[in-house]
């Protein structure tokens, strides 16, 4: 049967392609959605690709795809960083959440080390840019 995943993306994130090419790349957002949704056919794998510069509107789509979809991955950009509300959400959601980081964050500021997102994350990639979020479906097509 079919499964479908949620593709979350955070603060910024709609920026790519102009935002700091050196750290993130060339490809924008338009075309990592792409990738993902030619990705998830692949698989058998319906992808609903979002992203929101607001915390409470990323908190209400966690929320909502518990009943809606078999898994979430998230780049929860700089709200890795900072939301104990993300934190709360995933766990509460009850599905397997895959985190995926463009940049390897734990090359970067020291600020940037923590995630609370992590410890509520079935697996974590990080610094391998936009392959990130194939590499993450590959995963879900298995786990699923
Ligand atoms: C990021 C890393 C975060 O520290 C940063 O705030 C982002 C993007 C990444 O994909 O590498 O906005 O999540």
């Amino acid at each position: 049967m079919a499964k479908s995943v949620i593709i979350l993306n955070g603060p910024n994130l709609n920026m790519l392609g102009t935002r700091e090419p050196g750290m993130y790349g060339a490809a924008t957002l338009a075309d990592i959605e792409t990738m993902c949704v030619d990705e998830g056919k692949k698989h058998g794998i319906t992808v609903d690709f979002r992203q929101s510069n607001s915390e409470g509107e990323l908190v209400t789509w966690i929320q909502e795809a518990r009943d809606k979809f078999d898994a979430i991955v998230i780049n929860p950009a700089a709200y890795s960083h900072t939301s104990v509300a993300i934190h709360d959400a995933l766990r509460a959601a009850a599905l397997p959440v895959v985190e995926v980081h463009l940049s390897n964050i734990h090359q970067r500021e020291q600020f940037r080390h923590h995630s609370y997102v992590s410890s509520v994350a079935t697996g974590v990639i990080l610094g391998l840019g936009p392959t990130g979020y194939k590499l993450a479906l590959i995963a879900l097509s298995e786990q699923l």
